[in-house]
C-alpha cells in the first residue's frame, strides 16, 4: 500500500528517486510523484498513473536539486488524479510531505485545521500532515531551538496527533539537503553509505546501493543528511541506532532475463526452498532453528495451536494445520488476520500461535499477533523480510529466506512457508515425540528432494500452456480437491483471480454437489487436484459428476490413473501427501501465468491489488 522513496546525497536526485519508485511500484500504481528543492522553492512533480509517466513530465530532466522524497500511491482517500497524488504540501509551501498509511482522524484534523484558516485540495488524507506540521511550526517558532529542531518538534507534535498509521518524510526549504522521517506501523528503512543516504518503503529497493540498513521502530524519528542520520523518540531525545547487514543481494530482486517477476520466482521455488531449508533440516538429525528454542514443557502444556495470516499466507497455514496436526496431534485452527482480530478468539497461555507474513507488514496479521500477545500466547512469525514490524513484535521469528518477492502474486513465498510449515512440524514433533522416527525421517528425505522435484515439474510446461491457449477467454473456472489437495485448490483459484481477472471458485470436490454443481456447465474448465492416494476415488467420482455435465477437465496428479476420460492430466512427482501442495501448487501458478499473459495483462502489478496491504 503505497511506496515512499527518499534520496540525500551527492548526485542528483531525479533518477534516483525514479528508480526507487520503479523498484516499489508493487506497493501500488495509482499514481506517482516526487518533490525535490530547486532554487530555493520546494518543487513537486507528479500524475496519475505508472512511475514512468513522471519522467515525461516537464522539466523532470532540468531538476537540480541533490535530495527528495517520492511516492508511489495505491489509493484510499481520494481517487487516483493528479490532486491526490503525493508529495502533498502546506498552504505556504513550508513543507512537503509523502505518506504510506491511513490517517483514521483525518476528518478530525482537516476540520481543525480549516477552522484554523487553512485549505486543503485534494481527497486525501495525507495532506492533513504537511499543515499540521506548519501548524505547530508555527506555534513554536519563538522557542529557542534551531530551526531543524522546531521543524523535528512540529513533526514529532503533528504526530502525536494522527491516529491510524503512517510511515513519512518531510522536506523544507528550511532545511535544505534533510530529510526527516517518522514511522508508525507502515514500513520505513534507511539505507545508508558514504556520502548518500536512502529511504524506502522496504529494503530490496535499496539493494543497489547498499546492504546496510536502519530499520525504524515505531514512533521513532530521524534527520538524516547526506553524510548523517540522527534517531529520536516522541520526546526528541537523541541516540545511536545499530546498522543491519542484510544480505541479500541486487541481482535477486531484478529480472534476470525473465519476462515478468511472476515467472522468474517460479522458477527460483528449487532454490528459495533450498534456502528455507538451509541447515535447519538434515537426515538422522533432530530439526533445529538458530531463533526457536520451545521446551518440551512448554510444548506440553500446548492444547492449541493457531495459524493466522492473509491471502496466499493464509493458503500456507492450511497446509501447515494438517502438517501439525498429523505430526504433532495438536488441535491447529487457521484463521484469516482480519477476521480473527475482531472475534475475541479463545486465547490464553496454552495457545501457541502462528503468524505468516511474506512482507510482514500486513495491517491485519500484526494486530492479529498483537491481541494474541495481550492474551497471553506465546507468538511465531514466518516472514520473509528481515527486520519486517511482524518480525519485531513476535516473541519469535522463523524467516522463510526466499529472497526478495516481487511480483504481487505470490509463488516462492508460499512454496517456502509450506516448507517452513514442514521443518517446524518436525522440530515440535521431535521434542514431544508425538511421531514414530520413521515417519519424520520418511518426511525429511521427502522434503530434501522437493527441489529437484521442481526442477523436473519445470522442465516441460508445454501441457500447461496449452490448457491456458485453450481457455484464457472463459469467464469462470472451477478448482476442486479434497484434503490437502483442497488447500492448493483455493490457491491455484486465488492466482487466477488475481493476475488473470477470471472469476474462480475453489470447492472441496464433496461439497461441490450441495449447491455449487448448478454452475456446471457445458464446456466449463473444471481443475482438479489428485494427490492422495486415500482420497482419489472418491475425487475422480466427483470429476465425473462434472463431465457428466459438460465440463471440460484438467488433472493434476501423482497418481497412476488407469482409465479416465480427463481432457488434460498432469503428471507431477510424487512425494508424502503432507507437502505435495509444494509441487501441486506450480502447474497452479503457471496456470494463472500463461492465461494471464495469453490476455495481454500486466502480469506482476495486477489492477486493483498491492503486495504488501499495510492498511485494514
Ligand atoms: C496481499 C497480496 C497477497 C498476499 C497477502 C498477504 O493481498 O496481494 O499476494 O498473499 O497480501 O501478504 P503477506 O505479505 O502478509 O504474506
Amino acid at each position: 500500500m503505497c511506496g515512499i522513496i527518499g534520496y540525500v546525497g551527492n548526485e542528483k536526485a531525479n533518477n534516483i528517486l525514479i528508480d526507487g519508485l520503479l523498484a516499489l511500484e508493487y506497493r501500488g500504481y495509482d499514481s506517482a510523484g516526487i518533490a525535490t528543492l530547486e532554487n530555493g522553492i520546494i518543487s513537486v512533480m507528479k500524475d496519475k498513473g505508472r512511475v514512468k509517466n513522471i519522467l515525461d513530465l516537464d522539466g523532470f530532466d532540468d531538476l537540480e536539486s541533490t535530495y527528495g522524497i517520492a511516492h508511489t500511491r495505491w489509493a484510499t482517500h481520494g481517487k487516483p488524479c493528479k490532486e491526490n497524488s503525493h508529495p502533498h504540501c502546506d498552504n505556504s509551501k513550508t513543507f512537503s510531505v509523502v505518506h504510506n498509511g491511513i490517517i483514521e482522524n483525518y476528518n478530525e484534523l482537516r476540520n481543525f485545521l480549516t477552522d484554523n484558516g487553512y485549505t486543503f485540495y485534494s481527497e486525501t488524507d495525507t495532506e492533513v500532515i504537511p499543515n499540521l506540521i506548519h501548524y505547530y511550526y508555527n506555534q513554536n517558532k519563538n522557542e529557542n531551538l534551531s530551526v531543524e529542531d522546531k521543524i523535528l518538534k512540529a513533526t514529532i507534535s503533528a504526530t502525536k496527533d494522527l491516529k491510524g498509521s503512517y510511515a513519512i518524510e518531510v522536506i523544507s526549504p528550511l532545511i535544505p539537503n534533510t530529510i526527516i522521517v517518522a514511522r508508525k506501523d507502515s514500513p520505513l528503512v534507511i539505507g545508508t553509505k558514504e556520502g548518500a543516504n536512502h529511504v524506502a518503503s522496504d529494503i530490496p529497493a535499496l539493494l543497489r546501493y547498499t546492504r546496510d540498513f536502519y530499520l525504524l521502530d515505531d514512533n521513532e524519528f530521524a534527520v538524516i543528511t547526506k553524510d548523517d542520520i540522527k534517531f529520536y523518540n516522541q520526546n526528541m531525545e537523541n541516540y545511536k541506532k545499530d546498522i543491519k547487514n542484510i544480505e541479500w543481494d541486487a541481482a535477486a530482486a531484478e529480472k534476470n532475463g525473465f519476462e515478468d517477476f511472476m515467472l522468474k520466482e517460479i522458477y527460483e521455488q528449487p532454490n528459495s526452498i533450498r534456502e528455507t531449508i538451509g541447515s535447519r533440516l538434515k537426515l538422522n538429525e533432530k530439526c533445529s532453528f538458530d531463533s526457536l528454542n520451545l521446551s518440551k514443557e512448554y510444548l506440553s502444556t500446548i492444547n492449541k495451536i493457531y495459524i493466522v495470516a492473509c491471502g496466499t499466507a493464509m493458503h500456507a497455514g492450511l497446509v501447515g494445520k494438517n502438517i501439525i496436526e498429523k505430526l504433532c496431534n495438536i488441535p491447529t485452527i487457521v484463521d484469516i488476520a482480519s477476521e480473527f482480530r475482531y472475534r475475541d478468539p479463545i486465547i490464553d497461555e496454552k495457545t501457541l500461535c502462528i503468524y505468516v507474513s511474506q512482507s510482514g507488514e500486513t495491517a491485519d496479521t500484526i494486530a492479529a499477533l498483537k491481541l494474541a500477545k495481550s492474551k497471553g500466547a506465546k507468538t511465531i512469525a514466518i516472514s520473509n523480510v528481515i527486520g519486517s514490524s511482524i518480525t519485531r513484535e513476535a516473541d519469535y521469528t522463523v524467516y522463510t529466506h526466499a529472497g526478495p518477492e516481487i511480483a504481487v502474486a505470490s509463488t516462492k513465498a508460499y512454496t517456502s512457508q509450506v516448507v517452513l510449515f514442514a521443518i517446524l512440524g518436525l522440530y515440535f514433533a521431535e521434542i514431544l515425540g508425538s511421531s514414530d522416527i520413521s515417519t519424520l525421517e520418511n518426511l525429511k528425505k521427502d522434503i530434501l528432494d522437493l527441489p529437484s522435484k521442481i526442477n523436473e515439474l519445470l522442465e516441460d510446461t508445454s501441457l500447461i500452456k496449452e490448457f491456458a491457449d485453450k481457455f484464457y477467454k472463459e469467464k469462470d473456472m472451477f478448482f476442486l480437491g479434497r484434503g490437502v489437495d483442497y488447500t492448493v485448490a483455493l490457491e491455484g483459484s486465488l492466482k487466477l483471480k488475481e493476475i488473470s481477472y477470471i472469476h474462480s471458485e475453489a470447492y472441496a470436490s464433496g461439497e461441490l454437489k450441495h449447491g455449487p454443481i448448478a454452475l456446471i456447465e457445458d464446456g466449463i474448465a473444471v481443475i482438479s487436484i489428485l494427490t492422495d492416494e486415500d482420497l482419489v476415488k472418491k475425487s475422480i467420482s466427483n470429476i465425473q459428476e462434472v463431465i457428466t455435465r459438460g465440463a471440460k477437465t484438467l488433472v493434476i496428479t501423482n497418481q497412476n490413473l488407469d482409465y479416465n476420460n480427463f481432457d488434460y492430466i498432469i503428471n507431477i512427482p510424487s512425494t508424502n501427501p503432507l507437502i505435495s501442495p509444494i509441487l501441486s501448487v506450480v502447474p497452479l501458478q503457471l496456470l494463472a501465468y500463461y492465461i494471464s499473459k495469453d490476455k495481454g495483462l500486466d502480469v506482476d502489478k495486477p489492477r486493483n491489488l498491492a503486495k504488501s496491504v499495510t492498511v485494514e
